[in-house]
């Protein structure tokens, strides 16, 4: 017996591959390919034979034009999952690599392309640039990471978007240069080549700017850790030192070492510096730059005021000396302009400059900023609400309210970063909420940020030409942790990855489902904390298939109308049978910023036994369960009799997605049933429904 058990488990490893991986029939070694490269190549052929690479293996690098310093390249080769040595002559090496040479005719036009070459006598990489060979390298890093035998392949690659971007919100939670590299680690491996910086926010400011001091004195402390604590506590800041202080910032040493690192990773790092919204901590820290010049109270910089364009110009001025990238962000997003409308300042500008609105005064002060940006020689970019008053001529414009937005922008002729929340939102739970850390709600699982397509149906080549990339943006206001910001990127990180480098028909979810498990094995390894692909819960059962009760298809007549951000299916939504899933924004939970008041009519008379609606609850986001729902039916739709009564019993401050269905059963013989869902007194902010179940 026991001498046979050894050629069965023989015989069981070649006739079943590991993980999609092949076999060589001659050798009988486990092999791998370009099918272990995400994201996915270009184009690669197969050939017949392998090269094994073995501990010792010698590289040498060839450069031609202007490639001097090979040392980056260097650190990727010692990063392979392999010893090497540097060869002391080209003939010798099992590595060669050429950058910039004569070599390059068959490596496709682009800065960041290259050509992988894997033969029987060893691999050879070109590429046009240092990038090229880089991205190269991290090919190679990943097909080795499965097997140090690799089938005879050539790749040619280069990538579909130039913007491949990952966001960073270290304002709600400070995070250290060190996990940043770390991530730039992750990032490099799988072709990402944007790191955007969420510098500055409410929460705190993140960057010593030399010529205002408070703000990293002051404006960077707060005295609670848990981004929620604070929010409802006063929101006030600290001055650094106090017991208990929580934040932190980046000083200009610091910034010269994350930017070497991005340099050396192939990654240009964005900052961002919020305005004219988003800004109560420098409004802490220098009342004066508000309309009511008070400390605390305003998010908004006042734009009737000249010391705020001296102040963000002298900001400015600093982080375009720190950071050489092409781009400087400058938000733009959500400002209230709630106190533009009564300030003496704002309204002499309005006037002075002929500006109709609250609307153009914003895009005045973009169109400002803009301009002295572009006079030092970069360019805006900014969220999607910069377009609202009329876009400044040479901004950029960040997506992330939707499609709409961007894709008008860039058919128009502007260039456009995609980030829609609907896809590219990391801070949205990937799994069943119950499962999952609090989060700020939404539902975004892998399948959903990998199904994203940036370019629109109806866009032209110029259009197109426009959509500059994509990215995954993680704000952090729940994400107190680091290991929670890496399980949140990873492995929708490698989604956001793939459509930003691989070609939009060449996409398959199966099959990169299949490298993200391995990639998130690879990072485990590594140390980072991902996500458990392998045990995803999925989408919200009740949503998978639809209901059957007698009001479906019934009419139904609002006494209060539904809001018209989230109209899910509108006047019939509430009897089309469609249960919602985790997301209140996934098109079937139907939203309401007052109390929800329906008729649902039957058609006829009819026995009525049970009636009931399903809520939510994801109080980061004032989605609240209703106070009660009072029932009440009738035969005639004018005489309504009580029929019952269903009380909340989930308390308000309960954090996280919760759902509770408010169901009576009764003993009714009726046409019309009125559902009127009552908001509270203490919490009147959304409500959400999905069906009206009536049996
Ligand atoms: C944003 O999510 N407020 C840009
Ligand atoms: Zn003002």
């Amino acid at each position: 017996m026991i001498r046979t058990a050894f050629p069965i488990l023989f015989l069981l490893l070649i006739a079943f591959p590991v993980k999609g991986q092949d076999t060589e029939p001659s050798t009988g070694l486990l092999l791998s390919g370009p099918e272990h490269v995400t994201p996915k190549p270009c184009s690669h052929e197969l050939f017949d034979g392998s090269f094994s690479v073995t501990d010792g293996i010698e590289y040498f690098i060839m450069t031609g034009g202007n490639i001097e310093d090979t040392a980056d390249l260097e650190a990727e080769i010692a990063a392979l999952p392999f010893r090497t040595a540097k060869a002391g002559n080209r003939k010798d090496a099992g590595i060669l690599i050429s950058i910039g040479t004569s070599r390059q005719g068959t490596v496709p036009m682009s800065d960041e392309a290259y050509v992988l070459n894997v033969k029987p006598d060893g691999i050879r990489i070109e590429a046009r640039t240092a990038a090229g060979a880089f991205y190269a390298l991290q090919s190679l890093i990943q097909m080795t990471g499965q097997s140090r035998h690799i089938r005879c392949c050539m790749i040619s690659d280069y990538p579909r978007f130039g913007y491949r971007g990952l966001h960073f919100d270290v304002s709600r939670h400070f995070r250290s240069k060190e996990f940043l590299m770390k991530q730039m680690d992750a990032m490099a491996l799988v072709k990402l080549n944007r790191m955007h910086l969420h510098l500055t926010d409410a929460a705190g400011w993140r960057l010593e700017i030399d010529a205002y001091p408070r703000l990293t004195e002051f404006a960077a402390w707060r005295p609670y850790r848990k981004w929620s604590d604070w929010w409802t506590s006063g929101r006030d800041y600290c001055e650094a030192g106090t017991p208990g202080a929580y934040g932190g910032y980046y000083t200009g040493e610091d910034i010269r070492d994350i930017l070497d690192y991005a340099r050396r990773k192939h990654i240009e790092i964005i900052p961002e510096i919020e305005m004219p919204g988003h800004s109560e901590e420098v409004i802490a820290a220098y009342p004066e730059l508000s309309c009511k010049g008070r400390q605390y109270g305003s998010s908004d910089f006042c734009p009737g005021k000249e010391e705020v364009f001296s102040f963000l110009e002298n900001v400015l001025d600093e982080v375009m000396a720190l950071f050489p990238s092409e781009y400087v962000h400058i938000g733009g997003d959500e400002a209230s302009k709630a106190n533009w409308k009564d300030c003496p300042d704002c309204r002499k500008r309005m006037q002075e400059e002929g500006l109709a609105d609250v609307d153009e005064l914003q895009s005045y002060f973009i169109h400002r900023i803009g301009e002295f940006v572009n006079s030092r020689g970069r360019k805006i970019i900014g969220w999607d609400e910069i377009m609202q008053g009329g876009l400044a001529p040479d901004a950029t414009v960040m997506s992330w309210r939707g499609t709409e937005a961007g894709l008008s922008a860039a058919k128009s002729g502007h260039d456009v970063i995609m980030t829609p929340n609907a896809y590219c939102y990391l801070d949205y739970t990937q799994d069943a909420p119950f499962k999952e850390p609090v989060s700020i709600g939404g539902y975004v699982p892998l399948e959903k940020v990998y199904s994203y397509e940036p370019v629109g149906p109806d866009m032209d080549g110029t259009a197109i030409s426009h959509i500059l990339g994509l990215q995954g943006n993680l704000w952090s206001e729940y994400i107190t942790e680091d290991s929670k910001a890496e399980y949140m990127y990873y492995p929708r990180a490698f989604a956001i990855a793939e459509t930003g480098w691989s070609r939009a028909e060449d996409k398959d979810f199966t099959d990169f489902r299949r490298r993200a498990l391995d990639l998130t094995e690879m990072l485990g390894k590594k140390g980072y904390d991902t996500f458990d692909l392998e045990n995803e819960y999925g989408e919200r059962k009740e949503s998978l298939s639809p209901l059957k009760h007698i009001a479906v298809d019934a009419a139904v007549d609002y006494s209060a109308p539904y809001h018209r951000q989230y109209p899910a299916g509108g006047e019939k939504s509430l009897t089309d049978g469609l249960p919602g899933g985790w997301s209140y924004g996934d098109g079937r939970w139907q939203g309401f910023l007052s109390d929800m008041d329906v008729t649902v009519d039957l058609g006829c008379i009819k026995p009525v036994h049970y009636i009931g609606a399903t809520f939510m609850q994801v109080n980061s986001v004032e989605i609240y369960l209703p106070e009660k729902v009072l029932v009440s039916v009738s035969e005639d739709g004018q005489a309504f009799r009580p029929a019952g009564a269903v009380y909340r019993d989930l308390p308000y401050t309960a954090d996280g997605l919760y759902f509770r269905t408010y169901g009576l059963v009764c003993d009714e013989n009726c046409r019309f049933i009125r559902l009127h869902a009552v908001r509270s007194g203490e919490k009147r902010g959304w409500l959400f429904t999905d069906e009206i179940v009536v049996n």
